[in-house]
């Protein structure tokens, strides 16, 4: 029975959006941590007050316990000796099959086990497949360390990034998978300063939806079931979105608003309103990989999971579909100049891997548009991927990429394009187009403020409803207007 808060030496492997979030959020509930990667350029970065990625209350946390706390290292044998409990947090990447590719994870474990010197909790942070808690113990195991020296547990973790800090310190559950009461207890007592509440009554903690007398549960499972909970969560929130991008395009065909139709479905307590937004599909790290490593897993227990296959297949379909919505509004594609706001998979983060806007802008590129592009964190990163040139400019504001352009696109929900002046914006552009795969607008606001507005799900409009306020737009000097 754990009961007081008392501090644990920490290690935490991979310093990726999981680990370096779980690091500093463990040191901010008080608790020792070493943060370890193999990047060393990485670790010097983050012990020089450096933070990698864009992510909200990260670099307040990081300046907050860097150097007292919370230290960065490459050395695994130090912090693995030092540690109590050893989180593994290393990227587990798509193989070609669609399984999950776990060589980091085992190489990790066998350095791990090479390391050990007394009792040590290992924890599984990463998303993986079930079983894999097994081969990590057998990894350890082969590797000459006594069963008794050891646990292996699962906590997953489920965290979006953008609001990866509030969904740690503020989370809907905390899913602990142990075999032992041991091992069990050890988790607990780390968790113990937000399940217990008493985070929420220290001074300066990251504000969020948690309070003292309302704090996270705490499921204690079996390491099987624990890493199950993690990839049918991803899965079924995947389903979720696919079925309501299916559901739009009906109400498209039909003349309906899937917002409204959202809204219908989402206040049944049953269903609920979250993860229902219809859009231009999911992308991020996790569920394109999840959903395809979890077919994969049912493919292996030879269960049949079709569903999942239909629901690749639709996310798939929806950035083609929102492709031909951009051709349906232009005609033609060569020389067309399109304003895009928006790069990373969605808004608050700076993460562009398997993001649906980075899709549709190279095929844009491949047709010969001109792109101007802003998303608030997600450029730099973008020119990775695509370098910027004569086709390709970066741009640090939304009516800088709107500049006279034929059509401006939308392409995540970072919350300043769904606040944009639309007078400038329509005096900006070279044509009043605005294709929305977000549907941040109101289609009535926008065809009344004089643009032709396409969104998702929604019937396009593109005459003005209110002919008194549209003749009082700001026109541009060279009359370009559509
Ligand atoms: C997701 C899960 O939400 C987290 O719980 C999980 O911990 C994480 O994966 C992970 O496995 O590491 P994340 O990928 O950061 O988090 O982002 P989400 O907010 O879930 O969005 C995923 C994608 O779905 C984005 O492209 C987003 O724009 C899209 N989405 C989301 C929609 O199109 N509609 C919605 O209603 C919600």
């Amino acid at each position: 029975m754990v009961e007081k808060n008392e501090s644990v030496t920490i290690a935490v492997v991979g310093s990726g959006y999981v680990g370096l979030v779980a690091a500093a959020c463990f040191a901010e509930i008080g608790h020792r941590v070493v943060c370890v990667d193999n990047d060393e350029s990485k670790v010097r970065m983050l012990h020089d007050g450096g933070v990698p990625i864009h992510e909200e209350h990260l670099p307040e946390l990081l300046s907050r316990h860097r150097g007292k706390t919370l230290e960065f290292t490459s050395d695994l044998r130090a912090a693995t000796q030092s540690a109590q409990a050893i989180f593994i947090a290393v990227g587990t990447p798509q193989s070609q099959t669609g399984s999950a590719d776990l060589s980091y994870v085992d190489a990790v474990a066998s350095e791990i086990a090479r390391s050990m010197d007394s009792y040590k909790v290992i924890v599984e942070k990463s998303t993986v497949p079930v079983y894999t808690n097994e081969w990590i113990r057998r990894v350890i195991e082969r590797n000459g360390v006594p069963k008794d020296l050891f646990d292996v547990t699962s906590n997953p973790e489920f965290l979006r990034e953008g609001t990866a800090v509030v969904d740690f310190l503020h989370a809907d559950r905390i899913v602990i998978g142990a075999a032992t009461e041991t091992a069990a207890d050890l988790l607990k007592k780390i968790y113990l300063p937000l399940t217990s509440g008493s985070y929420y009554n220290v001074v300066g903690s990251v504000p969020g939806p948690r309070t003292n007398v309302d704090p996270p549960p705490i499921l204690h499972t079996s390491t099987k079931a624990a890493e199950i909970i993690k990839h049918a969560s991803n899965a079924l929130l995947a389903t979720k979105i696919s079925f309501i991008n299916v559901v739009a395009n009906i109400c498209e065909a039909a003349g309906a608003d899937v917002e409204e139709v959202a809204r219908g479905i989402g206040m049944d307590t049953r269903i609920g309103p979250k993860f229902l937004r219809a859009g231009v599909g999911y992308g991020g790290s996790c569920f394109p990989k999840d959903v395809a490593a979890f077919r994969h897993v049912a493919e292996q227990v030879g269960v049949d999971f079709g569903l999942l296959h239909e629901v690749e297949k639709i996310n798939e379909e929806q950035k083609q579909r929102f492709f031909q919505k951009i051709r349906s509004a232009l005609w033609t594609f060569r020389a067309k100049k399109i304003g895009v706001l928006g790069l990373a998979f969605k808004g608050g983060t700076d993460d562009v891997r398997e993001s649906p806007a980075l899709d549709i802008v190279k095929k844009l590129l491949s047709e010969g548009c001109v792109i101007c592009a802003h998303d608030p964190a997600a450029a730099g990163r973008c020119k990775e991927v695509i370098p910027e040139g004569p086709t390709m400019r970066y741009v640090d504001d939304p009516y800088a990429a709107a500049q006279d352009a034929d059509a401006l696109l939308i392409l995540n929900d970072w919350q300043e394009f769904a606040e944009l002046d639309l007078a400038k914006l329509h005096y900006t552009l070279r044509y009043p187009i605005v294709i929305d795969g977000r549907n941040l607008y109101d289609p009535t606001t926008m065809t009344n403020a004089g643009f032709t507005y396409l969104s998702v799900g929604r019937p396009g409009l593109t005459q003005p409803l209110d002919p008194v306020s549209a003749f009082f737009l700001p026109r541009r000097r060279d009359g370009a207007k559509a």
